[in-house]
């Protein structure tokens, strides 16, 4: 074979061999975080538990802050319990018996319209525009942004609130996994903000 073919075959191959060498030190990380099971959605409606909060602690019309845990990924860093939200859990009604683990899961089973006779729970991101809601002095809530003002039980206050519809509730339940310790779990969710219905963000609109 001439001298000049052997450069060129030589050039050739040491070209494929650099590129392969290359895929493979950026793909294989890549292929990785794909596969690791850290990096995939867990089921869109799952539970969450609420940290902070006991119902033993609760008392008629004395909201409570809870947080909300789950795992985060923000680029490249994985945050395995970071706080992704809080809400506030107002006691609206008496408590039912909940002495037995099957009347817990007898209370789960009805509807949230009758759990929410005994707990609301809502979002504390205000749906005027997405700032924190706290407690006012005249014993519902406020929002500190635009003054947005929401009575106990999540409805607006007054009418010329800037806020377009109530606080946001979520769906609750207690937890099923240590029915002794009467803690809840709610089904986290973000809302789109300054419109009138309630409605899930990235989740199709009710017809
Ligand atoms: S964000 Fe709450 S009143 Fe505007």
């Amino acid at each position: 074979m001439e001298p000049e073919t052997d450069r060129r075959s030589f050039l050739g191959f040491a070209i494929f061999g650099l590129g392969t060498i290359f895929s493979a030190i950026i793909g294989v990380p890549l292929v990785c975080y794909g596969i690791d099971p850290r990096h995939r959605k867990g089921p869109k409606s799952s539970f969450k538990a609420v940290d902070g909060i006991k119902l033993d602690e609760f008392s008629l019309n004395d909201p409570r802050q809870g947080v909300i845990r789950d795992k985060r990924d923000d680029g490249w860093i994985h945050y395995p319990n970071d706080v992704i939200g809080r809400v506030w859990v107002v006691q609206s009604g008496p408590r039912p018996d909940l002495s037995t683990p099957e009347k817990v899961a007898a209370f789960n089973t009805s509807s949230i319209v009758e759990r929410e006779r005994y707990l609301k729970v809502f979002t504390t991101i205000c749906p005027h525009m997405g700032c924190s809601v706290n407690r006012d002095s005249a014993g519902g809530f406020a929002c500190p942004c635009h003054a947005a003002t929401f009575a106990l039980n999540g409805d607006r206050a007054t009418a010329d609130n800037p806020a377009m519809r109530g606080m946001d509730t979520l769906e609750w339940k207690i937890d099923e996994s240590d029915p002794e310790a009467l803690r809840i779990v709610v089904a986290y969710k973000n809302f789109v903000s300054s419109i009138e219905k309630k409605e899930v963000i990235g989740e199709e609109p009710a017809a």
